[in-house]
């Protein structure tokens, strides 16, 4: 554990740093094993990007030893590309069913992904479908989170204000770079995005936060020095009542 070192900001954001991701992503499946076995019905909020996959992983093989149900449980993802549809294997829909819906017990009625298929209406009225679903659902009760290398949240980019909700987004020169590859090149990467705001986010009754990696140290830094400031959206997290920073070794704070 970590606490305000120099060059962090005040905060009441947990900072926990685990010797190996292994370790840290147990504890994260600890987290939300325990908040579904006192609340079979949880409300998950969940991320794409390499850094949930091991969190995602223990819960599969947790599900499978029958030690976690998700069978009433409700999930909302984040975010979503626009322009691709419903079949292409390139969403973070189909990612999402590959590397963890599919393989546990939710009831698929209840998987939530925005959809950022349509036109510019189509489009606008999902945002706040989505706004209005998570609603309906109770809030959600713990949502995981990456950081994107601009300090993206979601796909809340530079810019995007504290009190952003569920709406469409351009995305940053980075992000788009950082995708190039799922997409056989840059060129095919969509340059729009659905995406809970910020206010969405921060909305979760808690959040875990979690960066893995030497590459995602500077980020996690930058992070700790940062407080509310739309430049650097993951600075938005400090504000939040119950949010857990959890690293491993590699990616902490010097
Ligand atoms: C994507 C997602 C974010 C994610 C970020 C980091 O852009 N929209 O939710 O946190 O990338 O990705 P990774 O975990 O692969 O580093």
């Amino acid at each position: 554990m970590s606490e305000s070192a120099a060059g962090r900001v005040n905060t009441s954001l947990r900072v926990e740093v685990f010797p190996t991701r292994e370790l840290a992503e147990k504890a994260v499946a600890d987290e939300i094993s325990a908040l579904l076995r006192a609340k079979p019905t949880a409300v998950l909020g969940l991320a794409t990007g390499n850094t949930p996959v091991g969190v995602y992983r223990e819960l599969i093989r947790r599900c499978a030893a029958r030690e976690v149900s998700f069978a009433r449980a409700t999930f909302f993802n984040l975010d979503e590309f626009c322009g691709l549809g419903p079949a292409d294997p390139t969403t973070f829909r189909a990612w999402m069913r590959t590397n963890f819906v599919d393989l546990v017990d939710v009831d698929v009625r209840r998987v939530h992904i925005p959809d950022g298929a349509g036109d510019a209406s189509a489009r606008a009225r999902c945002a706040l479908d989505y706004e209005r679903a998570i609603g309906d659902a109770g809030g959600i009760d713990l949502q995981l989170l990456g950081i994107g290398r601009n300090g993206h949240i979601g796909f809340n980019e530079p810019g995007s204000a504290r009190d952003s909700r569920t709406r469409i987004v351009e995305l940053h020169p980075w992000t788009r770079e950082d995708q190039a590859s799922g997409f056989g090149g840059l060129a095919h990467v969509p340059t729009h995005a659905i995406t809970m705001g910020v206010a969405t986010i921060l909305d979760a009754r808690r959040l875990v936060v979690m960066a893995f990696g030497e590459k995602k140290r500077e980020l996690v830094e930058r992070t700790l020095a940062t407080k509310d400031d739309p430049a650097w959206p993951a600075s938005f997290v400090h504000g939040h009542r119950a949010a857990r920073l959890v690293v491993s070794a590699d990616a902490a704070p010097r």
